[in-house]
């Protein structure tokens, strides 16, 4: 996500918002409570599956019986390659030092944990990723994943997983991150010390993440152009930013809504902002609780959130982000934000010079617990005077109060996506070649001006290039291996990137 700035609208709202705020009648009413539940973002009908317990199968039971075992010293990745699918591979305690690569449906990689030990996937510091994976109905339960440089647990356009009980520590850029998924849970995970977001929900559909602690990151959770979500009972504490629902713009799927987050503790997200120079969460300002940015239909509800030194909740839209470039595909605002009951205590006590300055404009006093910065509509709050707000004078009362009729946006196990070959390249280069190359700036890496004019009519080269990066240029740090992606993936996204144009 983009690093913003909402200096440039503060002027312009502190005209529209400078009206009568102050010297309300405090007499300190009981809490509203509308009686009412939720009624948006949700059919019912061929929705929600039922729960067994606090797990939630959406992967479906196993396709076959057959199990195998891997035992420390034998390889994980060579039972993947030789299993049908459908398979359960145990591995045993011990340590392994490889990356796994999922393109079958049906895997369930599960670690055996015997009195406290666990399989261990090691990084050591020169892998870049644990477990990819891109075939449907997968689960990946039980693991410790630590020292890799890129990403501890990542999906490419997998639908129907379960990512349960792994401890991820110490991982790279992103710690688990499904991306072009559908119907998914991630829960009872330990994710910390990630360069990135440590958990990373990108351009995915009904997912489910619960009872994860996440710590130490530089972003805790992110949903990022998603929809149908739901985050609940975390803990998420000493990130820079704990739980964010946003759009980045440019990106081939262009909302997130539907979005609830509920029940978690969001504690003291103050740790420093140590991503990458010129990654997109560089610029999320540290001690932000929740920030919602151009995401519509975004509950907020039942959590406590407290000791987060910027803010506890900030609502914003694309027009104050720096660095992005509006989509005009993508509407830029945060629209029906509904911030129902929750415990805030302690937030915004070092908040950043614009925040101050914005509060200013409203002549509010205190320690912002909610900020709202930015166009928006149909948003609503209950019982606003519990906090410490700036610019959510203009939200309505919500009508209703708990989203507790919602279980989840889970379904019975779905079809696999059907990609087309030309849109594969197309998806992949957006969701992830784009973070790193610009067409014509220097990014990350180098501008995609340049490796066109090297690899003018030879893609295969170049898809050649991509699977086995060899270090080239001193002045840029290495290119990660995309070998994850299947052969023809990455044909199609070296074509693509040389057919692209500015
Ligand atoms: C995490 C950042 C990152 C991502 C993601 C990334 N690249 Fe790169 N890429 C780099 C860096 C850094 C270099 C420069 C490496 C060097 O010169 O040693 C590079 C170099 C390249 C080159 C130049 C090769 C040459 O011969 O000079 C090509 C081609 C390329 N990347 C293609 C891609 C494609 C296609 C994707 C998406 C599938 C991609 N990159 C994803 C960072 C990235």
């Amino acid at each position: 996500m983009k690093s913003w700035n909402v200096l440039g609208v503060v002027l312009i709202l502190a005209a529209s918002l400078a009206g009568p705020v102050m010297a309300k009648e405090k007499n300190s009413p009981a809490t509203k409570d509308n009686g009412t539940f939720y009624s948006g973002g949700f059919t019912r009908e061929g929705n929600a599956i039922t729960l067994s317990g606090s797990s939630k199968s959406v992967a479906g039971p196993p396709m076959s019986d057959v199990v195998v075992v891997v035992k420390e010293g034998g390889s994980i990745q060579a039972a993947v390659q030789n299993a049908d699918p459908g398979t359960t591979i145990l591995v045993m305690p011990g340590i392994y030092s490889e990356t796994v690569y999922i393109d079958k449906d049906g895997i369930r990689l599960i670690g055996v944990i015997e009195e406290g030990e666990r399989a261990i996937l090691d990084g050591e510091g020169k892998l870049n990723d644990a477990i990819l994976y891109s075939g449907n109905n997968v689960v990946v339960e039980n693991f410790t994943i630590t020292r890799y440089k890129g990403n501890g647990i990542m999906s490419q356009a997998g639908n129907n997983w379960e990512i349960r009980n792994n401890l991820i520590i110490d991982t790279g850029v992103y710690g688990i991150f499904p991306q072009l998924g559908k119907n998914g849970v991630i829960e009872h995970n330990v994710v910390s010390g990630i360069e990135d977001a440590a958990i990373y929900v990108g351009m995915s559909d009904n997912v489910h993440v619960a009872y994860n602690a996440v710590f130490d990151s530089v972003a805790g959770i992110e949903i990022e152009n998603s929809r149908h979500a739901i985050v609940e009972a975390n803990h998420v504490y000493n990130n820079a930013g704990g739980i964010l629902a946003f759009i980045t713009p440019g990106l081939p799927i262009k909302t997130t809504f539907d979005v609830i987050i509920r029940n978690n503790f969001i504690t003291a997200n103050n740790h420093v902002n140590f991503a990458a120079p010129g990654s997109t969460v560089a610029g999320i300002p540290s001690g932000t609780g929740i920030l919602v940015m151009a995401a519509d239909d975004v509950v907020i509800e039942g959590n406590i959130i407290r000791d987060n030194k910027n803010a506890g909740i900030i609502i914003t839209d694309h027009g104050n982000a720096d660095n992005i470039t509006v989509d005009p595909d993508s509407d830029p605002n945060s629209d029906r934000v509904k911030i129902l009951n929750n415990t805030m205590l302690n937030n915004g006590y070092d908040a950043i010079g614009m925040i101050k300055a914005y509060m200013l404009t409203e002549l509010k006093t205190g320690h912002p617990d909610i900020v709202r910065i930015g166009p928006t509509t149909g948003s609503c709050i209950l019982n606003p005077d519990r906090y410490v707000t700036v610019g959510v004078s203009d939200f309505t009362e919500c009508d209703f109060h708990s989203t507790s009729n919602i279980g989840n946006y889970l379904l019975a196990p779905v079809p696999p996506r059907e990609i087309s070959a030309q849109d594969r390249g197309k998806i992949a280069y957006l969701g992830i070649c784009a973070g790193c190359h610009a067409y014509t700036g220097r990014l990350i890496g180098p501008p995609v001006q340049v490796i066109q004019a090297l690899y003018m009519n030879n893609a295969k080269g170049l898809a050649e290039y991509i699977a086995k990066p060899i270090k080239k240029r001193s002045d840029y740090p290495e290119m990660p291996p995309q070998n994850y992606l299947d052969e023809e993936t990455r044909l199609a996204v070296a074509q693509y990137m040389l057919e692209l144009k500015n």
